[in-house]
C-alpha cells in the first residue's frame, strides 16, 4: 500500500475526504510516473538521474521538444553530446533556452544521443 493511504487512514477526517485525498495524491503520483514511463527501460534512469524527462518526452513538446523531433535534425552523436552540455536555443525558436547539462558524464551522454538518434 502507498506510503500516503496509510498517512491519511490516520488522519482524523470524515472518509469520504480521506477517499477523495487518496483519489488525488494516488493521481499525483500516477501522473508523475507515466512521464518516466514512456522512455525505454535502459534510457528511464537517465532521464531520472539528470531530471531530462522534467523537460522532454519521446514524442510530444514539453518545455522541451520532444526527442522524436530532435532526432529529425540528423545530427551525430558527437553533436548531441555537445548540445547536452552547452544548448543552441537559436535551434529551438519558440522555446525557453535549455539550461546546458555540464553534469552528464560523456559515456551517459553518448547512451542518450544514441537512443535519441534511434528514433528516427
Ligand atoms: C529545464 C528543462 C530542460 C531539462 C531539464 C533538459 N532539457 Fe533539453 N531542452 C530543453 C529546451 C527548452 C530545449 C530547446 C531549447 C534549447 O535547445 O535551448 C532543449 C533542447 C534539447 C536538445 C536539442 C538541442 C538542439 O540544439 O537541437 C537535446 C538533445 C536535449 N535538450 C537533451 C536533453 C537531455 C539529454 C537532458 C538531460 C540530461 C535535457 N535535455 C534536460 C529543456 C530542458
Amino acid at each position: 500500500m502507498p506510503y500516503f493511504v496509510k498517512y491519511i487512514k490516520h488522519l482524523h477526517m470524515k472518509t469520504g475526504t480521506k477517499l477523495i485525498l487518496t483519489a488525488v495524491f494516488g493521481l499525483m503520483v500516477m501522473g508523475f510516473q507515466a512521464k518516466a514511463e514512456d522512455f525505454p527501460a535502459e534510457i528511464k534512469p537517465l532521464m531520472q538521474k539528470y531530471t531530462c524527462f522534467a523537460c522532454h518526452k519521446v514524442d510530444a513538446r514539453l518545455v522541451g521538444p520532444a526527442y522524436q523531433d530532435v532526432a529529425k535534425k540528423k545530427y551525430s552523436v558527437e553533436k548531441i553530446v555537445s548540445l547536452i552540455a552547452k544548448p543552441q536555443p537559436s535551434n529551438w525558436p519558440g522555446y525557453p533556452p535549455m539550461a546546458p547539462m555540464t553534469n552528464v558524464p560523456k559515456d551517459d551522454a553518448v547512451k542518450i544521443a544514441k537512443w535519441i538518434n534511434s528514433l528516427r
